[in-house]
């Protein structure tokens, strides 16, 4: 199958998933672990989602699938998730050695992309990813990050929770 259709009919399957689930939760859960097994590069996938209330502002680690992170709590003026998190902006670092905002989660990793997302115009966490190879996120991993982030997004807005 060409990386294309593969692209296409997760992300159909990723829809369904959204449909399904009761709350944002079930569905970042159950997204990670469909990423995780389908998309063999992305070796580390994982939410954090913004604190409430927190002064000042903290990520917190949410669903995840891949080894266990040292990062439970970030705040926005640190790391790259930080950096998304607080510029409202898709992350992504082709060799995470040479970025001085990285921090290290795995020493197998070498590429990442951390995606917001948002609900009610604001952001409530991001989707991160981290790949054992080189610059492994193309315009079509964008694409499908983006697309996750956008059903969480939504999935918050309907649910809240
Ligand atoms: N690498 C991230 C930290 C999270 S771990 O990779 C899971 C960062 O630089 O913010």
């Amino acid at each position: 199958m060409s990386v294309t259709n593969k692209t296409r009919d997760l992300k159909a399957e990723l829809a369904q998933l959204a449909a399904s689930s009761r709350t944002a939760q079930d569905l970042m859960s159950s997204m990670v672990k469909l990423l995780h097994q389908r998309m063999l590069k992305y070796n580390w996938v994982g939410f954090y989602m913004m604190e409430p209330g927190a002064q000042p502002p903290m990520l917190v680690l949410g669903p995840f699938e891949g080894a266990m992170t040292p990062h439970k709590r970030i705040p926005l003026n640190q790391g790259i998730c930080g950096a998304a998190a607080s510029s409202g902006q898709t992350i992504i670092v082709d060799d995470v050695s040479q970025d001085p905002r990285y921090l290290a989660c795995s020493l197998e990793t070498k590429s990442e992309i951390v995606v917001p997302v948002f609900a009610h115009g604001n952001v409530a966490g991001e989707l991160d990813i981290d790949s054992h190879f080189p610059a492994a996120f193309k315009d079509e991993d964008r694409d499908l990050v983006e697309y996750c982030a956008g059903l969480v997004g939504k999935q918050l807005e309907k649910t809240g929770q």
